[in-house]
This record gives structure tokens, sequence and C-alpha cells, in this order.
């Protein structure tokens, strides 16, 4: 029997993330029987390449889904907000990387190392929120150990690559580099600050509790994903000066003690997880190293000596691959093979 394939849209296809979707796609031979690409009016008529054929990118509007099944938005929140109903409407199911619809109730936020069957939610809205990429990674290697010995508590610092903003970001840190090397001004024009040889401890708007919002989502989707409200989360989001790959310093309390050992052997049969850790040989997950790559690189595992049962990890991901495009697409292929 032939494998059934699917009429698939690509919306912010020229961005960071969408780029990336459309790889992310050939890669894994997702079964696409045609595919858009949409964008803003300004990418109309650029072409972009898939699996060897070059395509037209068409402008986003309310119409584009007819006869479209499954839609991949990286196109920011107001995008999807306003053009995700239109999608839904004409049938075709919505893979949403923004934040806009990520803590709607009748929305599934699914990690598929986590929470697969949430996807079976979609028939909600027609939409399936794609999580935050840093509580993508976070989750990836505490699932396991929450099933085993029930989290309590999270204190998470994350060290977020400028590529997570988009390609404006990336330029912006390129540029700056270059400026202040060569000992000239630059102008800050996607941050509040100079990013280059810096550290900003500010990431999305700030809230009246004095958190960021990307902090906040760190809190709220990990609690969604993980399905359980009684987890104390607790975060401090920083951007550094990094291209491409999420760092974070990960600390847990958990409910049952878990030696680091454990931890260890836990995590290297989980999925999605790399245990990179050997500082001896001065062996960690790297930015550097989770670039370019699916796997989640989890190390310098060790038990936290200050309290009873606690537990500290580094975990370094490809954020815009397996904190972005990479789980979407792992969505849309649960989607294609168990429900459509
Ligand atoms: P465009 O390239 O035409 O501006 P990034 O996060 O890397 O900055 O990418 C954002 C993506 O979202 C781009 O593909 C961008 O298209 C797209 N986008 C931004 N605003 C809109 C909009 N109003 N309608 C459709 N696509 C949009």
């Amino acid at each position: 029997m032939s494998e059934k394939k699917f009429n698939v849209a690509v919306a912010g296809a020229t961005g960071a993330v969408g780029n990336q979707m459309i790889t992310c796609l050939e890669e894994r031979k997702f079964p696409v029987k045609s595919i858009r690409f949409l964008a803003s009016s300004r990418s109309f008529g650029q072409k972009l390449d898939y699996m060897g054929d070059s395509v037209a990118v068409e402008e986003l509007t309310e119409s584009s889904f007819k006869g479209v099944d499954i839609a991949l938005f990286s196109a920011g929140g107001g995008t999807s907000e306003r053009f995700a109903p239109f999608a839904a409407k004409d049938g075709c199911v919505v893979i949403d990387n923004s934040s806009a619809w990520r803590m709607d109730p009748e929305v599934p936020l699914v990690v598929p190392e986590v929470n697969p069957h949430a996807v079976a939610q979609y028939t909600g809205k027609g939409i399936i929120a794609n999580p935050n990429c840093s509580t993508i990674q976070m989750v990836v290697p505490l699932y396991p150990l929450h099933k085993k010995c029930g989290i309590k508590r999270i204190v998470v610092s994350t060290y977020q690559a400028v590529s997570g903003t988009g390609k404006k970001a990336i330029d912006e840190l390129n540029y700056q580099t270059r400026a202040i090397l060569n000992f000239k001004d630059c102008e800050n024009k996607v941050y509040p600050h100079t990013i280059a040889f810096n550290c900003l401890p500010h990431i999305d708007v700030f809230l009246e509790n004095g958190y960021t919002k990307e902090e906040m989502k760190m809190v709220f989707e990990t609690r969604k994903i993980l399905e359980d409200d009684t987890i104390g989360v607790t975060a401090t989001t920083v951007r550094v000066p990094v291209f491409l790959g999420h760092s974070e310093s990960i600390n847990i309390e958990t409910i049952e003690h878990i030696s680091a050992d454990q931890v260890r052997s836990l995590l290297e049969k989980a999925p999605g997880v790399k245990v990179v850790d050997d500082p001896e040989n001065n062996i960690y997950p790297l930015a550097i190293d989770a670039a370019g790559q699916d796997l989640t690189l989890v190390g310098r595992i060790r038990e936290d000596e200050s309290i009873a049962n606690g537990i500290n990890m580094w975990v370094a991901a490809d954020n815009i691959r397996k904190g972005a495009a990479t789980n979407a697409v792992q969505i849309a292929e649960i989607l294609a093979k168990e429900y459509l």
C-alpha cells in the first residue's frame, strides 16, 4: 500500500525557523504531496528550494490554506493569532511555533518525547502549539526523572542564542562583533543593549511580577507539558552572544532520592537525550556541539549537596532545530501517522 501524502504549507518560510522547518521536512522525508511557502508581501516572488525544486514564496492571506492539510507556522505571534483560525476553518491543522496559542486550554502543547498523546486534542481548535525553545530542551531530560522520582521544584537559568530572536538578531550580533573588533561604534536595533561581548538578563517583555514573559513561559508551559500543576518552576532567562544553541543550568528538587549515577543511566536510555558527561576529559554539553543536530545534550550531572534530594545538570540543544523546527515536524509526523 502506498504511503498517504499531505498538502503542506510553511508560514514564515523565509525566516530562521521557517527555513529550518523546510530542511527538516526534507531530511525526515515527510510524506509531502504538495508544498506552499508563505511569508509577508515583502518576500513575494522570492524562490526557495524544496527537494531540488524552486518554489515561489506566496503572500500569506486568509485564503492561503484551501486544500492544505498541515500548516507549520513560524511567522510571529500576531500572524499566528490572525491567520491560524482561517487555516483551521479550511480544515487545515496548524502546528504553531509562536506563543499565541500555547496556553489555550483547547490547544495541545506537545513535545513528542513527553506527551505525544496530547496531539489527539488538535480537534479542539485545529491548532497544536509548539512549546518555547527553552522549555522543550528542559522537559526532554526532566520527563524521565519526573516519572521516576517526582520533581517538586525546578530552578533554571538559560543562556540563549540570538537565533531565537530571528534573522535580524543573527545579523545584529554579526555586525556588532565586527564593529567592536574594528573599534567602531555600533547601534542596537534588535535588543535594548549591545549583545556582542555581553549578556542580557532580559528576553521578551517584563511583566508586573518582575519576571520576563520568557521566564513565565517556562513556568506555565512546563506544567502543561508535564501535566502537573504542582511543580514549582522559577527561571532566569539570559540572552548571550552565541549564534546557535541554547544552554541551561537546571537544578531540580525531587520527591524521592535519586543519585547522580542513577540520573545518568536513566538519561542514557531517554528518547531524544544524549548524555555528554565526562568532565575529567573536559567533555560536557556545548552549544557549538548541540548546533546542527537534534538531540538534547545533558552533562555536568551532580548531586546538589545543599539539599536532601537535589540534582544539578547542564543542558544544551539546537534552539532552531529541537527547540522549534524539528519538534514541529515531529508533531506533524504523529499527526500524519496516527490522526489524519
Ligand atoms: P518576511 O521574510 O516576508 O518578513 P524571523 O523570525 O527569522 O525574523 O522570520 C519571521 C518570518 O515570519 C519571516 O518568514 C517573515 O516573512 C514572516 N512574517 C513576519 N510578519 C509576517 C506577516 N505579517 N505575514 C506573513 N509573514 C510574516
